[in-house]
């Protein structure tokens, strides 16, 4: 794809070059992220970082890696902070909102919405979230532990990945971006564990197994996630729901603590969820026991976060071969 100047809306717009290159990016970013360095390659630039569904670790690693880069973040939060609360239009919004950044940001409650944002928009714009349908830059950091994790173990190949995903996969839009992401890949093994009203939309295991992959489907976490490489949770996505009661059905099915890993899982499987965890007693579907286990890698992915988010930054505003170039040692 042609980074420079696009919007990044789904995670079906990335080939398998294009994931290098933003991880190739992402790299090069370590020492800026790390306060090694400092880089203003994107001063006077602004970022409008637009979420209308709380966030804690989207909204702050994207404003964290443009401030990284040397660049102004402004932030709207919630729809009773903003002008749509009066009735103004995503058209409207969005084409006031793009004259006054270089770059937005956008998390909304609706399917869909990002892409009708960006159509109006005059700068890039990035799909923080979009409903239940795609969180493309969330998709694009788990690859990206997956393979630092099994770098780290010694494999470099992504290839023959085994994974199982874990919880709310109807609703959960990273676990649908991953899936589709995961496509670019070869001989990959997809373990889809869920309430069976809540597993994987059937167009997104229509295309996993399309390109060749193995998928199987189950209810059942224990047995299941005894072969796989990563095991990533996910949280109930209440919010999607027509009332709590509904997500209390749900709530608490799938808990994976130290006792299930170890009785369960391989010595070398990675423990994933893209946060927040519900810590809530009802819930609790990673718990706190795993906190000491080498393999719990969801601090980690959160930390990776800031590393891809800054790569894509450096890409869209065409800026990559300048971050040295505008840097001093710290
Ligand atoms: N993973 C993720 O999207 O987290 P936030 O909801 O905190 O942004």
């Amino acid at each position: 794809m042609k980074f420079s100047g696009s919007h990044i809306l789904s995670i079906s717009q990335f080939d398998r070059s294009d994931i290098e290159r933003v991880f190739e990016v992402a790299d090069r970013m370590a020492p800026y992220a790390h306060r090694q360095r400092v880089t203003k390659v994107l001063d006077g630039a602004i970022l409008g970082n637009m979420f209308f569904e709380p966030s804690t670790r989207t909204r702050v690693s994207f404003g964290c890696a443009f401030n990284l880069l040397g660049g102004e973040v402004r932030e709207t939060t919630g729809f009773e902070t903003s002008a749509i609360a009066k009735g103004e239009s995503l058209y409207d919004t969005a084409r006031v909102l793009s004259g006054y950044s270089d770059v937005i940001v956008m998390r909304h409650p609706v399917s869909g919405s990002v892409a009708e944002f960006a159509a109006a928009s005059r700068v890039p714009v990035m799909n923080g979230g979009d409903g239940a349908n795609e969180h493309p830059s969330q998709a694009l950091l788990d690859l990206y532990t997956i393979r630092k994790e099994l770098q780290h173990q010694g494999r470099s190949d992504l290839d023959g990945l085994r994974i199982a995903m874990i919880g709310d996969l109807k609703y959960g839009r990273t676990v649908h971006s991953l899936c589709k992401l995961l496509c670019l890949y070869r001989n990959v093994t997809v373990v889809l564990i869920a309430p069976t009203e809540l597993q994987m939309p059937p167009a997104i295991v229509e295309q996993l197994r399309s390109a060749g992959h193995t998928v199987l489907e189950s209810d059942v976490m224990e047995g299941s996630i005894s072969k796989v490489d990563i095991a990533y949770s996910t949280r109930i996505q209440e919010e999607r729901f027509a009332d709590r009661a509904e997500a209390d059905l749900y709530r608490g099915r799938y808990r994976l603590n130290q006792a299930i890993y170890t009785r369960n899982c391989e010595p070398n499987t990675v423990i994933m969820h893209p946060l927040p965890r519900d810590s809530r007693s009802e819930a609790n579907e990673l718990d706190n026991d795993l906190n000491d286990n080498p393999n719990l890698a969801i601090f980690r992915q959160a930390d990776n976060g800031v590393l891809v988010r800054m790569a894509l930054f450096a890409l869209i505003l065409d800026v990559v071969e300048q971050v040295d170039k505008n840097a001093r040692d710290v």
